[in-house]
């Protein structure tokens, strides 16, 4: 779930590899470890640390760190406490081979039971251990040949990090259902990595491994050769990422989380880049054109996503229906895997992803294939396991996000499922006009972004009124009823106060007998469709003595006398008010999270990419 990192090449201060590790702090852990081979004693020497990767590097301390290979990791506990014996690296009985793992291993428990009869001792609870004990058993002085015997023994989902004693000058790496890459430095040197930003500062050339492939990196010219488990050789050339350094950093912002509220108007923008043809009302989307004609045919649309990206997708739903006239429907990505699905091929499958590597989806997906449905991905980060696995892409283009909670990305996959629909409704019954209109509105969304977020203090204030609540309910309807989801969700994951989203007409089927003067209700309600319908449910709330803060467009000045608090945004399509509306909502959950003194950015036991079940 969490971070790998891995280098050899020189004998160098291992620190090379810690700075790399820092940089996937952001992704949310709660220990972490290293264990690299010292050149002078010929022995693996190991470190590990509860907490903060500071901690680790506190023990790290004065000490002259100098080896090659080196593997560090950063732990998010799924068998066994956080504790340094359950921290990474593990070990086997020799103190031979060292392992970092991200994932699970499912069959660990007989695995482990095995491996006790046969004399092994365990030193951890975790699921990982097994994997240093099962290639300890298998070691005849070869690396890579002992961890392929011991891979075919395993099941469930790995990245993988393996050194040894005894074969030095190797690094080990294996994935299955759990992403891993590696980055081409220069002068024979070669780091391996969970996620690009960890390594960008030392080289953009990247090869990603594929599920069922182990890959041997030493510090030769040419050095690093894939193979999958039946010692195939796999010829893949680098690739290089697009991410860059400058887009990692916080820019003297308090928390990435609000970097990235603030950059919205650039990543709008990016997303729509050069996609909006005006003349034909219509968009152009590359990664459609081989599928154009497919897509002609589909009659369905089934969106598929988890947390915040399915909210956006929900969404992407009504927009579908009402722009492309094509029946649509949402599920969260392990749900779907488990049910029997009706789809086929004229269900269009949409996936929704931020990181592209959140195992649900993943699964979900390959399901959505297995039935015959043509796949297309809303994602953000290139070359990720989900952007591979689907048969055509969009990316999104809102550079990483580094903040646990989803903001920019997430109104970025608004932005394109706009575009999608667009697409789809030209190629129906969508008039010309209509899809000038759409193109037109979407081009004005960074200014009207902008307009938004100059009232951040206007909402830190409201924050601060609020700042003491328990519960609060979200409530929208139509466009803005999934927003009120997602609005609900920041609140829970920054503020970690008990938030609900709601549709406005569900109230008074129970979710009324809650209000009472302690418990607030946000009303997302722009002067749209079903304004007269939410100022209804507003009254329901405030006839039960319920405060009320307002989303509401500009120039509206009635709200006012209705409800305790308004925050104003520009008036727009209704399809797009979500993306208007979830940015207030994005920055009261980041006060709120502030005031209240929490990590806004790595919320307590959330992980940013989530690569397991
Ligand atoms: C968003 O704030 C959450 N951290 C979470 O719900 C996230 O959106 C979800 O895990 C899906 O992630 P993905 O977009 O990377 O697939
Ligand atoms: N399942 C392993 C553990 O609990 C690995 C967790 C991770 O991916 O960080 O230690």
């Amino acid at each position: 779930m969490c971070g790998i990192v891995g280098y050899i090449g020189h004998n160098r201060d291992i620190r090379i590899g810690l700075e790399a590790l820092k940089r996937l702090e952001y992704r949310g852990y709660d220990s972490s470890g290293v264990a690299f081979y010292n050149k002078e004693t010929k022995q693996i020497d190991s470190m590990r640390a509860v907490g903060k990767i500071v901690n680790l590097e506190e023990k790290m301390g004065g000490l002259d760190l100098k080896g090659s290979p080196v593997l560090f990791h950063s732990r998010w506990a799924t068998h066994g406490n956080v504790t340094e014996e359950n921290a990474h690296p593990h070990q086997d009985c020799k103190g031979n081979v060292f392992v970092v793992h991200n994932g699970i291993i499912e069959n660990y428990q007989q695995l482990k039971d095995k491996l006790i009869k046969e004399g092994h001792t365990f030193t951890s609870q975790t699921d990982t251990e097994v994997i240093p004990h099962l290639i300890e058993k298998f070691f005849e002085g070869n690396l890579e040949e002992a961890t392929r015997k011991a891979l075919a023994l395993v099941k469930g989902a790995y990245a993988l990090g393996i050194i040894a004693r005894d074969d030095p000058n190797k690094l080990v790496l294996a994935k299955y259902s759990a992403p891993l890459l590696i980055g081409i430095g220069e002068n024979n040197e070669y780091l391996a990595a969970s996620d690009p930003s960890a390594i960008i500062t030392h080289t953009k050339n990247v090869v990603y491994l594929e599920d069922g492939e182990l890959a041997i990196l030493t510090s030769i010219p040419g050095g690093f050769s894939i193979e999958d488990y039946s010692r195939n050789p796999v010829k893949r050339a680098p690739r290089e990422t697009e991410w860059n350094v400058e887009d990692a950093k916080k820019d003297g912002y308090a928390h990435f989380m609000l970097k990235e509220i603030m950059e919205q108007p650039k990543s709008i923008k990016d997303a729509l880049r050069g996609r909006i043809v005006l003349e034909d009302g219509s968009v152009k989307l590359g990664g459609l054109e081989d599928i154009k004609e497919k897509l002609k045919e589909v009659e369905r649309v089934q969106v598929l996503a988890c947390g915040t990206a399915s909210f956006m997708g929900k969404v992407g739903e009504y927009m579908f229906e009402e722009y492309a006239g094509l029946s649509s429907k949402g599920d969260i990505g392990s749900e779907f895997r488990y049910k029997k699905p009706v789809i086929d091929k004229k269900t269009l499958t949409v996936v929704i992803s931020q990181s592209g590597e959140t195992a649900d989806t993943l699964a979900a997906v390959k399901e959505a294939k297995r039935k015959g449905s043509p796949t297309i991905g809303i994602i953000n980060t290139m070359g990720s396991s989900i952007a591979r696995e689907v048969e055509q892409g969009i990316y999104t283009h809102a550079g990483p996000e580094i903040a646990v909670a989803s903001t920019k990305a997430s109104t970025a996959q608004l932005a394109v499922l706009a575009l999608l629909s667009l697409y789809l409704g030209r190629q129906r019954d969508l008039s010309l006009v209509m899809g000038q209109r759409m193109g037109k509105e979407l081009l004005r969304l960074p200014e009207l972004i902008k307009k938004v977020l100059e009232r951040a203090s206007d909402i830190e204030g409201i924050a601060r009124k609020y700042e003491n609540i328990k519960n609060l309910w979200v409530m929208g309807r139509k466009y803005n009823y999934p927003a009120a989801l997602e609005g609900a969700l920041k609140i829970k994951e920054t503020a970690y106060i008990h938030a609900e989203g709601i549709a406005g007409g569900e109230l008074k089927h129970g979710a009324l007998a809650l209000i009472d003067e302690d418990f607030p209700t946000i009303a997302i309600v722009p002067s749209d469709s079903v304004y007269e319908k939410m100022v209804s449910n507003i009254q329901e709330i405030k006839a039960r003595k319920g405060p009320v803060i307002a989303i509401a467009t500009e120039g509206n000045e009635d709200i006012k006398s209705t409800v305790d608090d308004v925050i104003y945004i520009p008036k727009t399509l209704e399809m797009l008010t979500p993306i208007l509306s979830i940015i207030p909502l994005q920055l009261f959950a980041y006060y709120l999270g502030v005031l209240k003194g929490n990590d806004v950015d790595k919320p307590r036991n959330l992980a940013k990419s989530v690569t397991v079940e």
